[in-house]
């Protein structure tokens, strides 16, 4: 079976394609590289002994993406390529309507035209909106963001629902993932994120490794135990394992599903870095700060729908995530 992975050469797809290779499927990759490296592709081949067959492509061409549907039979697609700054996309809004719209429309014609009919998407728990309370359940309602990404994961996930309504062959899995930290236990493939990273685990590595001098943890006065922001952290690879049950799901049934991927437990910040201190044996420099705008006191999946129908569950443990996370950026 021949998957056409987009945004495949990005931290969450490049380990989706080690997992794809490594269970044997034929795996295209379509990535511009706008956030990824093109080492990416070499690095996959030393993990598995194989490479995926790579385009350097904007998804949102349609004639590039038309070519690599004629080149090759693709039975499926995972669609990763999208833009992910939540701060970034409130500053420069249109691009990522244009850019994760844009490539999803493109890719969803294309597929319509080489009767390709299943895609799994990378959607995430920020469709459940600021109202929703944890744990959030996926038949919860997700019809609102705080933000422009996460309109796009919105709109995306409706578009899929129109796509699948108007085809009863169609196949469409929205995958809502929480918090994916970690990386490979090569050390090959991580989260390398350029510039100043946004989220919390690549800061904490950056910190440990001196490259930013301390931690600013966003806030101790919430109404949480400890008063930090609880999140559901989840192991990359887990998260790829994810995608592959999704697959088979999808090559199974017809229709719209939606997926938590998460752990169902939450960790607060606090949590998260002496978890990493311990983990790794080192101190991470940190001082408290003001809130973040937009931060959610606490963020976790209920698990059961995607233990119940995709029989998968995450199983590595924060300890794992810390030490793989600390690994690759020792190792680059
Ligand atoms: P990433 O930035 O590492 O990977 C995305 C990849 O897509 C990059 O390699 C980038 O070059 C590529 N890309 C972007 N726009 C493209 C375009 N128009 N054409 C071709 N390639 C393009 O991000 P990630 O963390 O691996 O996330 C993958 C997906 O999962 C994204 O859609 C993201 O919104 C979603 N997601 C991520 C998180 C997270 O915390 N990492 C959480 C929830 C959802
Ligand atoms: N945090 C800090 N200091 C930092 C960075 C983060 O204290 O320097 C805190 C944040 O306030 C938050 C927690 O660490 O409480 C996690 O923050 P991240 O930025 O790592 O992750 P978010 O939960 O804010 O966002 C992530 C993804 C989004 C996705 C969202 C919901 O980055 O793409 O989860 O799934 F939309």
């Amino acid at each position: 079976m021949s998957v056409l992975v987009t945004g495949g050469a990005g931290f969450i797809g490049s380990h989706t394609c080690v997992e794809l290779l490594n269970s044997g499927y034929d795996v295209v990759v379509a990535d511009n590289l706008c956030n990824s490296k093109p080492d990416v592709m070499d690095r996959i081949a030393l993990i598995c002994g194989k490479k995926p067959v790579f385009y350097q492509i904007d998804v949102c061409d349609c004639e590039a993406l038309r070519c690599i549907f004629q080149q090759h039979q693709i039975d499926a697609v995972i669609h990763f390529a999208g833009l992910k700054a939540v701060g970034e996309s409130c500053g420069i809004p249109l691009r990522y309507y244009r850019n994760n719209l844009d490539s999803t429309l493109s890719l969803l014609e294309c597929m319509q035209e080489f009767g390709c009919k299943k895609i799994v998407f990378s959607s995430s728990a920020t469709v459940y909106g600021p109202s929703n309370p944890s744990p959030y359940t996926e038949d919860m309602p997700v019809n609102t963001a705080t933000n422009p990404y996460g309109w796009t994961k919105v709109f995306i996930e409706q578009i899929l629902r129109d796509t699948a309504a108007a085809d009863a062959d169609f196949s469409a899995i929205n995958l809502r993932y929480f918090n994916p930290i970690g990386a490979h236990e090569s050390g090959l493939i991580g989260d390398d994120p350029d510039g100043i990273p946004n989220n919390l685990m690549p800061y904490i590595v950056r910190v440990a490794a001196g490259q930013l001098e301390k931690l600013t943890i966003f806030g101790d006065d919430y109404p949480t135990a400890d008063g930090s922001c609880v999140r559901d952290y989840i192991h990359v690879v887990d998260l790829a394992k994810g995608h592959l049950k999704a697959l088979e799901y999808a090559n199974m049934n017809r229709g719209v599903e939606a997926f938590n991927l998460g752990t169902g437990n939450g960790s607060s910040v606090f949590e998260l870095v002496e978890a990493f201190e311990n983990a790794n044996n080192l101190t991470v420099n940190r001082v408290i700060g003001a809130r973040r705008d937009g931060d959610l006191p606490a963020v976790w999946a209920d698990t059961q729908k995607a233990k119940e129908k995709l029989n998968w569950s995450a199983e590595k443990t924060v300890q794992e995530m810390c030490a793989d996370s600390w690994n690759f950026v020792k190792k680059k």
